[in-house]
């Protein structure tokens, strides 16, 4: 685990990196990406700054934080319900409009839930959409301007980024006794859905599209990132969320990652040049590596040079208490 004061030193860095950097946060207007977005606005000159989700008083506040925190910075917010694809699309080409590169796509939308499948007009589930489907719609539209960045000429290369961010959690295929394997009979899980296959389904399906991705756009960098504990508004959609957010949250306060801290962590998976895209990290030699299960359930090391990482952001408090439910 990379320390605090380091990850804080790294951030204080980013200004280094230049005006005007351009960033979507997907998931924008709560939770791990908003404190995301803080620290981003708190360490970058004159940023652009996407903020998508639908709540439209969440998003007024946290632009009101990110003009106060960065009086320089350009945050516009982009309303839409991302569990239509369609919407995706529309919000992509809006975006492609306007910019004419993309340094930062960070992603987080999603929600609890003990509801079985729940169909969108689409087609497909809400929250898988949300986890895996959407996001990868994300990605694959603005490859063109992440891809931009990745080659600006009239950046140094050594002050490039060009980088995608999914927070979700990369082992949970394996977690609470999954298999760690894919249905391919029901990839999309319309006749065999359970909330267990769900998760699993949208982080390995997650994980594999990153990693194809990884290898053919070499100079981009692909992230998928386990947030540990973060105390938010996960539970808004559980029955009696806000009853059980307010229960739960001092209890499980001493295994949390406090927010800001959270942000601080995310932006430098979001940033660090401990994620080189394939092309820069060929050549690097380090001890950094990220592990995922394959599709039969056999963990794979990946070091840098693939493009492509699972990270950590901070685990030992969580950690410390599956071991404790253990013995
Ligand atoms: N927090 C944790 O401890 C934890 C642990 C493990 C994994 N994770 C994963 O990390 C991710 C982020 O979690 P978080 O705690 O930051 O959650 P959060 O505070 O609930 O934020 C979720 C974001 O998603 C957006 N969103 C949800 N449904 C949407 C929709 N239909 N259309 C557009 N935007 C939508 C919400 O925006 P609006 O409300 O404005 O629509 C909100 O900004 C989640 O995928 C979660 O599964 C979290
Ligand atoms: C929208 O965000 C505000 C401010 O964070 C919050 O008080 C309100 O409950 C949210 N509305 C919904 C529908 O989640």
């Amino acid at each position: 685990m990379v320390s605090l004061p380091a990850i804080r030193a790294h951030n204080a860095s980013l200004k280094s990196l230049g005006p005007g950097l351009v960033a979507v946060f997907v998931g924008g207007t709560s939770g791990i990406s908003l404190s995301t977005v803080l620290a981003f606005a708190r360490n970058t000159i004159s940023p652009r700054i996407y903020l998508i989700g639908r709540n439209r008083s969440a998003a007024d506040a946290a632009i009101a934080s990110v003009k106060n925190i960065n009086p320089s910075a350009e945050p516009a917010f982009l309303q839409s319900d991302i569990s239509l694809l369609k919407n995706v699309d529309r919000l992509c080409c809006g975006i492609a409009a306007k910019e004419r590169k993309l340094n930062l796509l960070f992603m987080t939308p999603g929600y609890m839930t003990l509801k079985g499948r729940d169909e969108t007009t689409e087609g497909l589930d809400r929250k898988f959409v949300l986890h895996y489907y959407a996001r990868m719609r994300f990605v694959a539209n603005l490859l063109p301007l992440l891809t931009a960045a990745a080659q600006d000429p009239s950046i140094d290369t050594k002050a490039r980024l060009s980088r995608v961010v999914s927070v979700l959690d990369p082992h949970v295929a394996v977690r609470l006794g999954g298999s760690g394997k894919l249905d391919f009979s029901d990839l999309s899980l319309k006749h065999t859905f359970s909330l267990n296959k769900c998760g699993a389904h949208a982080s390995l399906m997650g994980d594999y599209f990153l990693e194809g991705l990884a290898k053919r756009n070499p100079h981009t960098s692909f992230v998928h990132a386990y947030p540990s504990g973060v105390a938010t508004n996960l539970f808004r959609e559980l029955p009696a969320g806000r009853v059980l957010a307010a229960v739960l949250t001092p209890l499980l306060k001493p295994f949390m990652v406090p927010i800001e801290e959270s942000g601080e962590r995310h932006l430098f998976a979001a940033t660090s040049e401990k994620f080189p895209s394939k092309v820069e990290g060929e050549g690097m030699k380090g001890s950094w590596r990220s592990q995922r299960r394959d599709e039969r359930g056999v963990v794979v090391t990946g070091s840098i040079g693939m493009g492509r990482y699972s990270q950590r952001i901070r685990n030992w408090k969580v950690q410390g208490i599956r071991a404790r439910w253990r013995r």
